[in-house]
C-alpha cells in the first residue's frame, strides 16, 4: 500500500476562492487590457520615504543578522508606546511579540493555543484566513452571521446562543475586512462582559484602526474590563497603516505565556521577522505620522464617492462603512438575470461576467462567506473609481 504524499491537516483548508477572478484580471491585464481593478487588499500608496530611509540605513549599518526570534527589543518598545498612546493600554516587552506579518501572528496563535475539540467564533463576513487558520489547526469555526441592516455589527442574542461549552475564543476584525464595519464601545463591552461570563480568550484583529472615517474613534476591547486586558491577545501590524505590505511586519500584544509560546513557535520555524523590515517599523510606529492622516484623507474622500456612486445603481444597496478600505454592496437583486446570455446566480458568476463584459474586477462575497454581496476596494485612485462606477452602472443596466 502506498503512503500518502500529504497530511490530513492541509487537506482541512482550500485555496483562495479569490484565485480564479484575480488570476483572470492578471491574465487580462498582461494581455494589455484595460481592467478596472477594485480587487487590492492593500493601500496603493508608497510606502512612506522616512520608512524606506530607516530601511536603507539599517542596510548600511550592518543591520543584516538574526535578531531574537520574537523581534527586537526596540520594536517591542514602539509598540508598548503605541498601545499606550492610541488605546491607553500598558504593555511589557515579555507581552508582545512581533511576527512576519498580522497573519503569521494570527496563525501562531491558533498554532500554540487550539486544538480539536475547541470552537472558535468568527463573525462573518469575515477575512477568509479566520477560518482556514482556525480549521488548519484542527478547532472549529463557528460562524455568526452580521445583516446589512444592522451594518456588519453582531447581534448580541445570536452571538450569545453561539457560545457552547467547547467555545475558546471570538475572533474580532475592528474594523473589519471586507464589510468595513466598526463597533461602539457599547458592543465591546458586552462581547468583554459576554467574554468574561463564559471564560473566552478574545483575539482582536485591529489591522485597520489607523483608516476610520467620519470622527470614528476605534476603542481597543482589551481597554474595557480587567478580564479584558488579561485575555484579550491584540494582532496588529505595519501593513495597512503604513503600506507597508510587502515588508512583512505584524505584532500580538497580550498574555505573557501565550507570548512565550508564539516565541518559542517562531524560534523552530520562521526564526525573527526580517531585521531590515523590523528597523523600518520602528520608524513607521516613532516616526512622523503624517502620511497615515494623509492616506486615510483620501481613504474618506474615495468612500464618499463610492458609496453614493453604488448607491445610485439600480438594484445595489451599499452600506456606509467607517473604516478600512473596502465597500459590501448587495448585489442579489440581479441574480436570476444575465448579460449576453450569461447567467448571474451567485456572486462568483456576478464578478466573472463583470470582470468579461465591463472588465471590472471585484471580489465575490462568497469569499467571505456571504454570496449576497461583493468586495470593492477603494484602495484605488479617485480617477479610476470614477471610471470604475460608470462603467458599473451601465452594465448593470443591461443586465436583464
Ligand atoms: C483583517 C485582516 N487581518 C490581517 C491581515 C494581514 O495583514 P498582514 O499579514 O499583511 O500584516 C489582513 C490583510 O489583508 C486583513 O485584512
Amino acid at each position: 500500500m502506498s503512503k500518502s504524499k500529504l497530511n490530513a491537516r492541509i487537506n482541512t483548508i482550500e485555496p483562495s476562492m479569490t484565485i480564479g477572478i484575480s488570476a483572470k484580471a492578471k491574465e487580462m491585464c498582461a494581455q494589455g487590457i484595460d481592467v478596472l481593478t477594485f480587487s487590492a487588499g492593500e493601500p496603493d500608496f508608497d510606502t512612506p520615504d522616512n520608512v524606506k530611509e530607516a530601511a536603507i540605513k539599517s542596510i548600511r549599518d550592518g543591520f543584516t543578522k538574526y535578531t531574537a526570534a520574537g523581534g527586537i527589543n526596540e520594536l517591542k518598545d514602539a509598540v508598548v508606546e503605541k498601545e499606550k498612546r492610541k488605546n491607553g493600554l500598558t504593555y511589557s516587552r515579555a507581552e508582545v511579540c512581533i511576527s512576519v506579518g498580522a497573519k503569521h501572528s494570527l496563525y501562531n496563535i491558533g498554532e500554540v493555543m487550539l486544538e480539536k475539540g475547541d470552537e472558535v467564533i468568527i463573525p462573518a463576513p469575515y477575512w477568509v484566513t479566520y477560518e482556514a487558520i482556525v480549521k488548519f489547526c484542527g478547532a472549529k469555526p463557528v460562524i455568526v452571521r452580521t445583516k446589512e441592516e444592522n451594518n456588519f455589527v453582531l447581534d448580541r442574542g445570536e452571538l450569545e446562543s453561539a457560545i457552547t461549552k467547547n467555545t475558546k475564543m471570538i475572533l474580532l476584525n475592528n474594523p473589519s475586512n471586507p464589510t468595513g464595519a466598526t463597533y461602539e464601545k457599547e458592543d465591546l463591552q458586552f462581547i468583554a462582559d459576554l467574554a468574561e461570563k463564559n471564560d473566552l480568550w478574545i483575539i482582536s484583529d485591529e489591522i485597520y484602526e489607523d483608516i476610520v472615517f467620519d470622527g470614528y474613534k476605534p476603542v481597543s476591547i482589551a481597554a474595557l474590563s480587567d478580564y479584558a486586558r488579561k485575555k484579550t491577545l491584540i494582532v496588529n501590524g505595519t501593513s495597512k497603516s503604513y503600506s507597508m505590505t510587502g515588508w512583512r511586519i505584524g505584532y500580538t500584544c497580550g498574555d505573557s505565556e501565550v507570548i512565550a509560546a508564539m516565541t518559542k513557535l517562531q524560534s523552530q520555524s520562521t526564526s525573527n521577522p526580517t531585521s531590515i523590515s523590523q528597523m523600518a517599523a520602528v520608524e513607521a510606529l516613532n516616526g512622523p505620522q503624517d502620511s497615515v492622516a494623509m492616506m486615510r484623507d483620501k481613504f474618506e474622500e474615495r468612500r464618499d464617492y463610492i458609496v453614493e456612486a453604488l448607491n445610485d445603481i439600480n438594484g445595489i444597496t451599499c452600506v456606509k462603512p467607517k473604516g478600512a478600505f473596502y465597500v459590501f454592496p448587495n448585489v442579489s437583486k440581479f441574480y436570476g438575470k444575465s448579460y449576453n446570455g450569461k447567467k448571474i446566480n451567485n456572486s462568483m458568476d456576478f464578478a466573472m461576467v463583470l470582470l468579461e463584459e465591463a472588465r471590472v474586477a471585484v471580489v465575490p462575497g462568497v469569499a467571505f462567506g456571504e454570496d449576497d454581496f461583493v468586495r470593492v476596494s477603494f484602495a484605488t485612485d479617485l480617477e479610476t473609481i470614477k471610471r470604475g462606477m460608470k462603467v458599473l452602472k451601465e452594465f448593470l443596466n443591461s443586465v436583464k
